[in-house]
């Protein structure tokens, strides 16, 4: 049996000794020798807010861990053996978690076929980050996102440490996509395009605001609105059987990561569009929805409505929530089911 904990702390020391406690941000990663943990780690080690990097997988996180500690940033890197133990001491005095864990898709499957193996992926973690880390920010990655995010609501309220202002699902490659895509029809820089996408992650949930950009004209382009909606399928079509998007996805997850460390550490106006326990549309069912969310330090700090759009877009909006609330009480339902 491997020791629990491998460190590679030379590196690390200094900075423990000259950030102050505010400064200390451990970041835990969980599935991150995967396809999306790889390039998120190499992310998160490059983060000059990260102190302390945590790599938890089934597989080979300390082999990520030697590698990704190698680059000459200040932070510490540890990569921590599979075993209940290893899983305990990742997630401990984490800030932010990270779940990139769990299988993709392949060409012909929706998310929704990824809910039989996932679910129980991110309900058994989800139990170890209550009993280890019932006080970091949770960003859940694995899909189905619409279903995984209340899955583990379900498991933080039994383990009574839920706080609906940690938990976010990460919607922010919606985002990432959509504003690359007006720029490319735009002619413009995609940096420049801030895009609100609202809902959920998958297919017709997924709901682009372009009323509410400075590209009004763009509602009702079918091939666009298609294209942000199936992004994630564009993506798993050409990968041809290799899995989904992971380096896009690594990059939005850093992104969204680095948003709220930055509000953690007292930056103001820090926004970005999640999926989190909304009080939008609960009077419908819905106690998920993803809007764009003010962060600060304890998380959520405002939550915004959707705000003006046009018919066309609320139907958009009509359908999504029909789906979402099924995707919603699925995740209900299993962790009911399978506590
Ligand atoms: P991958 O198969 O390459 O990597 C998944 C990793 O999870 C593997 O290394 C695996 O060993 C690990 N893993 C499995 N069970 C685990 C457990 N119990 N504990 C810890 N680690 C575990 O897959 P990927 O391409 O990285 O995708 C991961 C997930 O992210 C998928 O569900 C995918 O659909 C989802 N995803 C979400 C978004 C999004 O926008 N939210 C975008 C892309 C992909
Ligand atoms: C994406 O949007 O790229 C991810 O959700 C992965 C997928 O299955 O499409």
């Amino acid at each position: 049996m491997f020791a629990a904990r491998r460190t590679f702390a030379g590196i690390a020391q200094t900075r423990a000794f000259s950030a102050s406690a505010r400064d200390l941000s451990k970041v835990t990663i969980l599935g991150a020798a995967g396809g999306i943990g790889q390039p998120l780690s190499l992310l998160c080690k490059l983060n000059p807010r990260v102190t302390d990097l945590a790599l938890y997988d089934i597989r080979l996180a300390p082999g990520v861990a030697a590698d990704v500690s190698h680059i000459n940033t200040k932070s510490k890197v540890t990569g921590y053996d599979p075993t209940p133990s290893g899983l305990a001491a990742a997630l401990k005095g984490a800030e932010i978690v990270l779940i990139p864990a769990g299988v993709p898709r392949k060409p012909g499957m929706t998310r929704d076929d990824l809910f039989n193996t996932n679910a129980s992926i991110v309900r058994d973690l989800a139990k170890a980050v209550a009993e280890s880390a019932p006080d970091a920010n949770i960003l859940v990655i694995s899909n189905p996102v619409n279903s995984t995010v209340p899955i583990v609501a379900e498991i933080l309220k039994a383990k009574g440490v839920y706080n609906p202002k940690r938990l976010f699902g990460v919607t922010t490659l919606d985002v990432v996509r959509a504003s690359r895509f007006v720029s490319e029809i735009k002619n413009t820089d995609p940096r420049d395009e801030n895009i609100t996408v609202v809902g959920g992650h998958s297919g017709v949930t997924i709901v682009p605001l372009f009323s509410q950009s400075s590209h009004p004209d763009l509602v009702g382009n079918a091939d666009l609105l298609n294209r942000v909606q199936f992004g994630g399928d564009e993506v798993v079509k050409a990968k041809d059987g290799a899995g989904s998007a992971t380096l896009s996805m690594a990059m939005a997850g850093a992104r969204f990561a680095e948003s709220l460390l930055k509000a953690a550490q007292g930056e103001k106006g820090v926004i970005e569009p999640t999926f989190v326990d909304s009080p939008l549309y609960k009077d419908q069912g819905i106690d998920f929805f993803a809007s764009r969310v003010e962060l600060g330090p304890n998380g959520v700090e405002k939550i915004h409505d959707v705000g003006k759009i046009t018919a066309e877009e609320q139907t958009l909006l009509d359908a999504c929530l029909g789906d979402l609330k099924k995707n919603i009480e699925k995740g209900v339902a299993f962790v009911a089911q399978n506590p």
